[in-house]
């Protein structure tokens, strides 16, 4: 899934306010609100739903800059946000030397890591960490999915989807997965105090929207792999559409979030 549209963040939303930790999340706003001049930078920031986690859990007088490459995400956040005093800048992370970050207290991101690669992640650490920002990183895909209704090919599936996961979201070969604990382990080599806490999106009955759109995109990125036949393939989906909604049947994809400090 690498065309973020706002229809499909809007979809996801309230499946990753329920999903985020709560605690990582308080304790990263608590922290911000103990320093002086407080400033958050939320890198791929899409329409702002980072923001709108935080919102109520800080004061009107912490300074935002939401920063985003996609103008139509970006132009959108700031229809929604725009009179709270939000700096809105249109930037490619690939180009770590023009990411604001020099006097920023904390960087939020969600849905953002697994997208970069090994080396973006290496090199971003290390940006941050001569800032001397913290980091709030939300809802990292970690490769677990899980349906409380099994089918047989559910195991190869995954697999496939996940090797998918691991091919070029535009920051080179993506770490998919695996990034959430290169990052854990990229800030604790370059001295973070680095907390982690599963943030599972649990899909039950009133997602049944978010889990069509989200088996469109797994069947879409395993057909891409070419390792599973186009009709198993086809049955698959079929199966899992139709137990959405079935009594018990619950979709569990696994996610973690990093909260860091120095
Ligand atoms: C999965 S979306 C998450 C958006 C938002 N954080 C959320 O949780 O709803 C990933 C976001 O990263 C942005 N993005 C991807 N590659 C980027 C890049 N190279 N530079 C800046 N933003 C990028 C996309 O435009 C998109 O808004």
């Amino acid at each position: 899934m690498t065309g973020f549209d706002k229809d499909w963040l809007a979809l996801r939303e309230p499946a990753d306010r329920r999903a985020r930790d709560t605690r990582l999340l308080q304790t990263a706003a608590d922290l911000i609100e103990r320093q002086a001049d407080p400033h958050i930078l939320d890198i791929g920031c899409g329409t702002g739903s980072t923001y709108r986690a935080f919102e109520k859990k800080l004061g009107a007088t912490i300074r935002w800059s939401l920063f985003d490459h996609d103008e139509t995400l970006l132009a959108e956040a700031e229809q929604r946000h725009g009179s709270q005093g939000i700096t809105f800048i249109r930037g490619d992370l690939n180009d770590l030397s023009v990411l604001p970050v020099d006097g920023v207290s904390l960087v939020t991101a969600s849905a953002l890591f697994d997208l970069c690669s090994p080396a973006f992640i290496d090199r971003f650490v290390r940006r941050l960490k001569e800032a001397g920002a913290g980091l709030y990183a939300a809802l990292n895909y970690d490769g677990v999915i899980a349906w409380t209704v099994s089918h047989p090919l559910d195991e190869v599936v995954t697999t496939a989807f996940n090797e998918h996961q691991k091919t070029d979201k535009g920051f080179g070969v993506s770490a998919g997965p695996d990034a959430w604990t290169l990052l854990s382990n990229d800030l604790q080599a370059q001295g973070y105090q680095v907390t982690t806490a599963p943030s599972p999106w649990l899909m039950d009955v009133p997602d049944a929207a978010l889990q069509h759109l989200f088996l469109q995109g797994v069947v879409e990125a395993v057909a891409d792999r070419g390792t599973i036949a186009k009709s198993e393939l086809q049955a698959w989906h079929q199966f899992r559409l139709h137990a959405i909604g079935g009594a018990g049947s619950l979709c569990r994809v696994g996610h973690q979030d990093v909260l860091a400090f120095l």
